[in-house]
């Protein structure tokens, strides 16, 4: 499947079940979430996801934010409350009409539609955080990981990710049956049995493949974290710190394990920094 379908598909759940599409929780399908409701599950998960950085030493607020697949602009509105300016990009322009029209942010919320399969119109390291949660699953796996290169491009060095995407399916007869099952019939299985607007095909990134995309990429992976309750998919959200941009700068971080994590910055000499050597520190790997 293309991105360009991606992109048909969500235009259609948002001209008909927008506040749905973008969380589908159960008894809120046909328009029965109000957007204070939906808005104030952002502002919950935002500051979640802040307390928990905060708690890895990693502090992410101020400056810059991207909202990467912003939808309605749940988390765009949510991150406002912490940023300076945030920029919400979506593939989906009747997505796009609701979120301007859902703005609380007092001019402070950017909204950009993209149907590329690229960032490009975005400059490299101009952002503190980017976020992206239940977007890249939806994506064909080689753009999924493509769009994530394109993520670490636009954020700053120093700056943080927090990428939310399936790490696997919940049994292996579902994980079969997600990965194998062809797209015509599982298009007509959502329409015509679930009865959504349009399709919505999911895909699971493993926790090791994540971080080596990450890796290559030029960040580190510092944690991951399960959330959500699904009965399918694994739902985790991954805080991922894209290197220092100075020489001999280590990033060091809080295990969930109590020790500490640590990677050295480009180009550092580990004899004069002992602290800044992965190697002599087995607690630098990244860690869940
Ligand atoms: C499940 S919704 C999540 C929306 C938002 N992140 C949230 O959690 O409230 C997925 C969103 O990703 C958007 N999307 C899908 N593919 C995209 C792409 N390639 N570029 C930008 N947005 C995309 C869809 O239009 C939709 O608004």
């Amino acid at each position: 499947m293309s991105v360009g379908q991606v992109g048909r598909d969500w235009n259609e759940l948002g001209e008909s079940d927008p506040l749905w599409a973008v969380l589908t929780e159960p008894g809120k399908k046909n328009n029965q979430w109000s957007a204070a409701e939906l808005f104030a599950t952002g502002c919950a998960q935002v500051a979640e996801d802040i307390a928990w950085a905060d708690g890895l030493g990693i502090t992410i607020r101020g400056g810059r934010a991207l909202d990467f697949g912003c939808g309605v602009g749940r988390l765009t509105n949510a991150l406002a409350g912490h940023f300076d300016e945030v920029v919400g990009v979506d593939i989906a322009e009747s997505m796009l009409a609701h979120a301007r029209r859902l703005d609380r942010s007092g001019g402070r919320i950017r909204y950009i539609h993209n149907t590329a399969d690229d960032l490009r119109f975005l400059e490299d390291g101009g952002f503190d955080l980017v976020y992206t949660d239940r977007v890249i699953q939806h994506l064909p796996p080689k753009s999924g990981r493509a769009y994530l290169r394109e993520l670490m491009r636009v954020t700053r060095p120093g700056g943080a990710l927090i990428v939310g995407v399936p790490d696997g399916a919940t049994s292996y007869v579902r994980a079969a049956l997600a990965a194998l099952a062809p797209n015509p019939l599982l298009r007509s299985f959502q329409r015509r049995v679930l009865r959504f607007p349009a399709p919505m095909r999911m895909h699971a990134i493993g926790r090791a493949e994540f971080a080596d995309v990450m890796t290559r990429a030029g960040g580190t992976l510092c944690a991951t974290r399960p959330y959500g309750a699904d009965p399918w998919w694994r739902h985790v959200r991954h805080l991922v710190v894209k290197e220092p941009r100075h020489a001999g700068e280590a990033l060091v971080w809080a295990r969930p394990d109590g020790r500490s994590g640590a990677v050295a910055g480009p180009a550092a000499d580990p004899a004069a920094d002992p602290a800044a050597d992965p190697a002599a520190d087995p607690a630098g790997a990244p860690s869940a």
